[in-house]
């Protein structure tokens, strides 16, 4: 089962931070999860919200920000001034470190709730200026940007992300766009439905799953991968179930 470490290790450093994804790696993640925006003059930023107002010490859009405006916040997430400043990244700055680990990538296209106009683009461009095709999937409750990912770059896989209510059948649906992956929220997830998807080929990787219990269903259930704030953590319990 892989290890995807959600907007890299979370659970103990700045979400979405280069700290958080150097310390995702030395926690030994399989895989680090992302979430990709638009500044006001077309940079690709890795943040959550629309907003800034949660995870930083400023207020306003991401999108109502240049880059160079952007990167004099400071994201401090819930930890305070514990780890001192961390700047926004750049998705460039990003994949400039990340070609040289040993580690996937899971990036969500935040286009939910504000559609980026070719977000899908500018990002599938870095990807190829990096020569990270072969290290990166695509994920987003924006099934729409999904299809358009798929129509520029065919052979990167594609998680469908849904909410805890989830869709009916959604391994028909998931196989059905040419999409590889269902990406459900734990809660309301069901062996039913894991079975579901196995039918159709269709790969599941979990969210949000911190804790040994849910672990240990997941894991029963044969599913593809977890996403986690706490990689590290989820990795020692992977291996004490080895041999047994
Ligand atoms: O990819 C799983 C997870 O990141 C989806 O939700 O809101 O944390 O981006 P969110
Ligand atoms: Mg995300």
């Amino acid at each position: 089962m892989k290890v995807i470490a959600h907007r890299g290790f979370c659970g103990e450093y700045p979400e979405n931070t280069m700290l958080s994804f150097k310390k995702a790696v030395e926690d030994g993640c399989d895989e680090l999860e992302l979430d990709v925006q638009l500044t006001k003059d077309n940079v690709l930023v890795i943040i959550h919200d629309e907003t800034i107002d949660r995870v930083t010490d400023g207020t306003g859009n991401v999108r109502d920000y240049t880059f160079e405006e952007l990167r004099k916040f400071n994201v401090r997430a819930t930890f305070g001034d514990k780890y001192g400043f961390n700047p926004i990244p750049s998705f460039e700055e990003y994949v400039s470190w990340v070609k040289d680990q040993n580690v996937t990538t899971n990036i969500e296209l935040k286009t939910g709730k504000y559609y980026y106009e070719n977000l899908e683009e500018e990002v599938v461009d870095m990807i190829k200026a990096y020569g990270l095709e072969g290290k990166v999937m695509f994920s987003s409750f924006n099934h729409l940007s999904l299809i358009r990912c798929k129509e520029l770059v065919p052979n990167i896989e594609c998680g469908v992300l849904v909410l805890k209510s989830g869709i009916g059948n959604p391994g028909y649906y998931v196989s059905k766009y040419n999409f590889e992956c269902y990406h459900p929220d734990m809660e309301g997830l069901t062996e039913e439905i894991v079975d579901n998807c196995k039918a159709h080929g269709v790969k599941l990787n979990v969210w949000t799953v911190n804790g040994e219990a849910d672990l240990r269903k997941l894991y029963d259930w044969g599913c593809d991968g977890i996403i986690t704030n706490y990689p590290g953590f989820c990795k020692a319990w992977l291996k004490s179930q080895e041999g047994k």
